[in-house]
């Protein structure tokens, strides 16, 4: 079975069709998704996918981009969201900096409450970290991020970098970027990580996996990242797809039921 580490189901590129391309997953050999919030809203509408389907868990949190609209109350109503039964993490959280709004400082601040949140609940944390890598290692190391563990979600750094997060504890998820033909820098970097620190995910509906490049993504489409994995790693499809089972239910520490 495949664990899908990280999707977006909640959000409106599936409205046409969420229900019944949710109830085909388990036929694609999908047998666990993680869907992610990045908003207040997305975090209710996660909670709802949760509640509905065996089979989804969720990781509640603030998007970096999300963030200028954070109050405090708003912080509190995560607060009492993340303490939900099939909450499995605090996410996704950390600094994008391919955009310019929201301002950095905003940004940090935020990352830095939710690394807190994720501490005092005892959850991981799944990080989005774009055009950020130095800001997000410093404010990693000053939380004592390896006390709190977690996945570093959509690498797209290099496996120098890899390696700081791999030191801290980290996971690392690789997803359709890998099938790219001009991601060299990831694929040195998937050849560099330990295959047990790997996870798999499509961040649906973003970053479709190469033939579908550009189209909406889901997870049916995990076996074309999984097939590139394991010819960079040189295992079989399947070794990849049980390993990476296993790695995901030791990051979100879920107990595992087959
Ligand atoms: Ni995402």
């Amino acid at each position: 079975m495949i664990f899908e580490t990280h999707a977006h189901y909640d959000d409106e590129a599936f409205t046409e069709d969420r229900d019944s391309l949710l109830k085909t997953l388990s036929e694609n050999g999908i047998g666990r998704v993680v869907n992610v919030g990045a908003s207040p809203e997305s975090c209710q509408t996660t909670i709802e996918l949760m509640e509905k389907y065996d089979f989804v868990y969720g990781a509640l949190g603030i998007h970096p981009s999300e963030t200028a609209a954070l109050d405090e109350a708003l912080f509190a109503g995560l607060r009492e969201q993340c303490r939900h039964e099939k909450c499995v993490a605090v996410g996704e959280i950390g600094l994008d900096y391919y955009w310019q709004e929201p301002e950095r400082e905003i940004q940090k601040k935020w990352f830095v409450r939710q690394l807190q949140l994720a501490k005092e609940l005892h959850l991981p944390v799944v990080i989005h970290s774009r055009d950020a890598a130095m800001d997000t290692i410093e404010i990693m190391r000053a939380e004592h991020a390896e006390e709190i563990g977690g996945v570093v979600h959509c690498f797209s750094y290099t496996k120098e970098t890899a390696e700081i997060f791999l030191k801290m504890g980290f996971y690392i998820g690789i997803g359709g970027v890998v099938t790219f033909k001009n991601a060299k820098k990831l694929k040195e970097a998937v050849e560099y990580i330990p295959m047990e620190r790997i996870v798999v995910e499509t961040d649906s509906p973003y970053l479709a996996p190469e033939p579908n490049r550009g189209k909406r993504n889901d997870s049916s489409k995990l076996p074309l990242v999984i097939n590139e994995i394991a010819r960079i790693k040189q295992l079989l499809p399947e070794q990849v797809e049980e390993i990476t089972w296993q790695n995901a239910f030791q990051l979100y520490r879920m107990e595992k039921v087959y």
